[in-house]
């Protein structure tokens, strides 16, 4: 179906409508506003308040979101319809955390997922009961960014059984650093790749191998447990299937979050999983007028579309969460980075801005300046906790009233008659709090991100599961291996000059 331009030109004409009206106004305009803006699902509140759409603006967004069939759009990702339709597959993460909907596809997902969950407790506890005390997880992108995030942010603040070390990078100053503090004796190694054809996990995961002086305990997660075995010489009941159906950058709830199971435990990573199934049930079942990730893509849809904002920042007011911004740019950016529909015809309106961020307070005294002031509004997600774990509760009201200041400046702003000193306001913001940060609340927010990516390539009318941008740069990177090795020339002028400064 291509999208058609029309829901995109109401939606300009409703921002033209309200191009005078400032966020406070908007406030008082509409005394529902608070109550009406803000959605609370299982331990996640969000509250909508502060973006620049008012109530009629928000029904032609939901009315986009009817015309595009945001519910069949979501029955057709559960039920495991090929919704990846330039691949032909279906994108089924959600059947590997809840079993939410009686087609085969996803029933049949569901039960297969869950066997594979028991296969991996059970490698687990055997390297429980061993001398191991830590795991270099070598993988990149899906497979390396969502369990990096996950260990990191549930992860005590003693080491737990594991330590768990993710190496990613093909820079071989990334495999010294990781390895030097690690003993081989001690050590063991998960290789992670959908494809085990990814160069940075193929030669990473060979330096590994020879560090660790062969690959007895060395496991593997694969879509294609056959090469992943070959290989490696890894043995096939240390190798963990995925697969197609499970897009990289989805994957984490799958054996992919091996490590975050060894990082946190295996029960933990169950409530994960269930928390992720909580939101998931929330998004299948609610109108779209309270559905959390409706509310939530159709305001990303809104600040594109509407106002015309190029970025969007993601600021966590948990340093535990410090690696969301970096998980969220491939989730997002990978997923809806496309400039033409399911049909190949050029897409009817903008499509993802650049999502960035950074950790508050830090990120405050960098680049919040130009939030502030700049030219440029950057619409911004705001994600902090309720309750923390540390024993530092003035630090953690510290935290929570910069949370609440910097949302507050960024909207209200401040007149003065000195330019310099001069807050315009209106930079439109999303609070996301969580009860406290929880393999449950953790895997909501998670699988609230994901369908909001959804709705939005609905809306765009794009594949949210192909990324066939990534192809371009990677064969030539293997063209061009052989000229830094001066085995042959290169056709590019300027690559040529510059494989000569480097001096092959
Ligand atoms: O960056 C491109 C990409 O294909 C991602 O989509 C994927 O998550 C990553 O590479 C790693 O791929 P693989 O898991 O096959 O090694």
């Amino acid at each position: 179906m291509t999208a058609s331009a029309s829901g995109f030109e109401r939606l300009q004409s409703h921002a033209a409508r309200l191009s005078g009206t400032g966020i406070a106004q908007l406030l008082k305009d509409e005394p529902e506003r608070i109550a009406a803006q803000a959605l609370q699902v299982g331990p996640l509140y969000a509250t909508f308040a502060r973006q620049r759409y008012d109530a009629q603006a928000w029904d032609a967004l939901l009315a986009l979101g009817r015309e595009r069939d945001l519910p069949g759009a979501f029955r057709r990702l559960f039920d495991g319809d090929k919704v990846n339709v330039t691949e032909g597959r279906a994108a089924l993460h959600t059947a590997l955390r809840g079993d939410l909907s009686p087609a085969p596809a996803a029933r049949e997902a569901y039960r297969t997922a869950a066997d594979v969950r028991q296969r991996m407790r059970g490698l687990i506890e055997a390297l429980e009961a061993s001398e191991v005390s830590d795991i270099v997880s070598v993988g990149i992108g899906g497979s390396d960014l969502g369990p990096r995030l996950v260990a990191d942010a549930l992860r005590g603040p003693l080491p737990g059984r594991f330590r768990v070390h993710f190496l990613s990078n093909v820079d071989g100053s990334a495999a010294q650093r990781t390895l030097a503090p690690l003993d081989p004796a001690r050590t063991a190694a998960v290789f992670i790749s959908k494809t085990f054809g990814t160069q940075e996990t193929l030669l990473n995961g060979a330096i590994v191998r020879d560090w660790l002086g062969g690959s007895e305990r060395i496991y593997a997660v694969s879509a294609n447990p056959e090469r992943a075995a070959a290989a490696f010489d890894i043995a096939a009941g240390r190798v963990l299937p995925m697969w197609d159906w499970v897009g990289g950058r989805y994957s984490l709830w799958s054996a992919v979050g091996f490590p975050i199971a060894l990082a946190i435990g295996f029960d933990r990573f169950e409530q994960l999983l269930a928390g992720a199934a909580l939101m998931d049930a929330h998004v299948l079942e609610a109108p779209l007028e309270s559905n959390l990730a409706v509310r939530h893509g159709l305001a990303a849809v809104w600040n594109r579309n509407a106002l015309g904002l190029a970025s969007h920042a993601v600021l966590t007011y948990d340093q535990r969460l410090a690696l969301l911004p970096a998980y969220l740019q491939q989730l997002v950016m990978e997923s809806l980075g496309k400039r033409v529909e399911l049909d190949g015809s050029p897409v009817a309106a903008d499509t993802v801005p650049v999502w960035w961020g950074g950790a508050g307070t830090d990120v405050q005294h960098s680049f919040f300046q130009a939030l502030h002031q700049g030219t440029g509004i950057v619409p911004a997600d705001f994600v902090g906790t309720v309750r923390n774990d540390d024993p530092y509760a003035a630090n953690h009201d510290a935290l929570l009233s910069n949370l609440l200041a910097q949302t507050e400046a960024l909207a209200n702003g401040q007149a003065s008659d000195d330019p310099h000193r001069a807050y315009p306001g209106d930079r439109p913001s999303t609070t996301i709090l969580l009860d406290a940060l929880t393999p449950q609340s953790l895997g909501a927010l998670l699988a609230l991100y994901e369908h909001s990516v959804y709705v939005q390539s609905v809306v765009w009318g794009i594949n949210a599961f192909d990324q066939f941008g990534v192809e371009l740069g990677k064969q030539v990177a293997n063209t061009l291996l052989p000229a830094l090795r001066g085995e042959t020339g290169a056709a590019d002028p300027v690559t040529a000059e510059l494989i000569r400064r480097l001096g092959c």
